[in-house]
């Protein structure tokens, strides 16, 4: 029976690999266990608990404001230890995180094949995202099998010269993820009546906007301007509400409280967990984030979404009409803020719900080459085992 290893360490790559863990052990061919890494430590467990996910090995890594070396070092460690002990035949990895990327790593120098899932995404900056962008690519040089979400990230692995035999293109599993969450808020009364008793605090007959944030690139002044246009944009409209469940990082923590703490339309929340964060973006009329995995979301259910980046490595987002990237800038996003309010057609233009990112089914087709994969024992077939 083919061992799979998921080494995962944050939000949201527990969130993307839930279902494929899930489609995983509902069959009995394969022998599925999980590691975290410990990146992330409560907005980690929220997903778990959600999810119903225990790990089986817990590398516990998280410290406060963490440093990339250290971090990076300590989990390729833990991860020579976990995988000396337990020999797997696959490592599952997921996005671009240092847990990706360090696990990838990991089972690269322990002579173990890695499959990246979301492989191939690329804004083409090596500095935004920062590190992400340098962390998907040095995983793609580790990896076997790079399950690509869209047509266009299998082009830029392509572009970079890897094997179109080992590419697949799946959709993104954040959208069986989605589309789970949604589904299970539809058709259950009483979850929705918690839910909706949980932001009682919201004003139903104002507009709500829905933020997040927390890119390293953007720590400092481009946090400040961010928060400076929220406070401009949340004092010129009486009819707006802003929502904001702000990263536990402190780099992000400290200068939002800072800035808009007193604000009494804004409200700084808590990270959630995913089933309220998927029915806070039902509820929002548009949102504005640096998030990858919320520009997927929003565009599927067809929410408008200013990106508070420079660039984006998910243009399907832009190319679809659901995003425009307007950075940092205080002017810009406050000017395209008002755009979205004032000019319904606009808004309109920008609300259709999109497919670019998948259909919820790239779990199962995930599974499926895995199977096939590991049954006609090509893991094993791999480069001889180093350790
Ligand atoms: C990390 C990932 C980023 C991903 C994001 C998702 C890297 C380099 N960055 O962001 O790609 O998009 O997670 O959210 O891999 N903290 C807590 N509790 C938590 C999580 C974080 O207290 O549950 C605090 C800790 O002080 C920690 C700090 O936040 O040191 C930063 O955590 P980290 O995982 O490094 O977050 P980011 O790099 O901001
Ligand atoms: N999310 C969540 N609770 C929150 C904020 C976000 O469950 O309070 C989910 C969101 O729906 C998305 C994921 O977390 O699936 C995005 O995580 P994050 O923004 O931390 O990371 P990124 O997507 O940028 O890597």
């Amino acid at each position: 029976m083919p061992h799979v290893l998921f080494v995962f360490g944050t939000r949201p790559e527990a969130i993307k690999l839930a279902p494929l863990i899930e489609e995983l052990r509902r069959n009995p061919s394969f022998d599925v266990r999980v590691c975290v890494t410990g990146q992330h430590r409560e907005m980690l467990a929220q997903v778990l608990r959600l999810f119903d996910i225990v790990p089986e090995f817990d590398l516990d890594l998280m410290t406060l404001d963490q440093g990339l070396s250290e971090m990076t070092a300590a989990i390729l460690a833990g991860m020579r230890d976990v995988l000396r002990s337990t020999r797997p035949d696959l490592v599952v990895v997921q996005g671009d995180t240092t847990s990706a990327f360090a696990a990838g790593l990991a089972a690269f120098y322990a002579g173990i094949d890695v499959a990246h899932v979301e492989a191939g995404l690329r804004s083409g900056d090596s500095l935004a995202p920062w590190p992400e962008e340098v962390n998907r690519k040095l995983l793609s040089i580790v990896t076997r099998y790079h399950f690509a979400p869209t047509e266009e990230s299998r082009a830029n692995l392509l572009r970079e010269g890897t094997d179109p035999a080992q590419i697949f293109v799946t959709g993104n599993t954040v959208i069986d993820a989605l589309k789970k969450a949604a589904s299970r808020i539809d058709g259950d009364d009483v979850l929705r009546a918690r839910l909706d008793s949980e932001f009682s605090f919201l004003d139903r007959r104002r507009r709500l906007i829905l933020v997040t944030g927390h890119r390293r690139e953007s720590f400092g002044s481009g946090f400040e301007s961010i928060c400076d246009a929220l406070a401009e944009i949340a004092g010129e409209h009486e009819d707006v509400e802003i929502v904001y469940p702000v990263h536990l990082n402190p780099n992000v923590m400290l200068p939002v409280h800072r800035i808009l703490g007193r604000n009494a339309r804004i409200h700084l929340i808590e990270p959630i967990d995913y089933l309220s964060f998927v029915y806070l973006m039902t509820r929002s009329e548009f949102i504005l984030t640096d998030s990858g995995g919320v520009q997927e979301e929003a565009s599927t259910l067809g929410k408008p979404v200013l990106i508070l980046r420079e660039t984006t490595e998910r243009p399907e987002a832009v190319s679809e009409g659901n995003a425009r990237v307007v950075g940092t800038d205080r002017e810009t996003i406050v000017s395209e803020t008002r755009l979205l309010l004032h000019d319904a057609a606009h808004r309109a233009a920008m609300s259709q719900p999109s497919l670019a990112f998948g259909d919820g089914k790239a779990a199962e087709r995930i599974a499926e080459v895995l199977l096939e994969a590991t049954l006609s024992d090509r893991c094993r077939a791999a480069s001889p085992r180093a350790t």
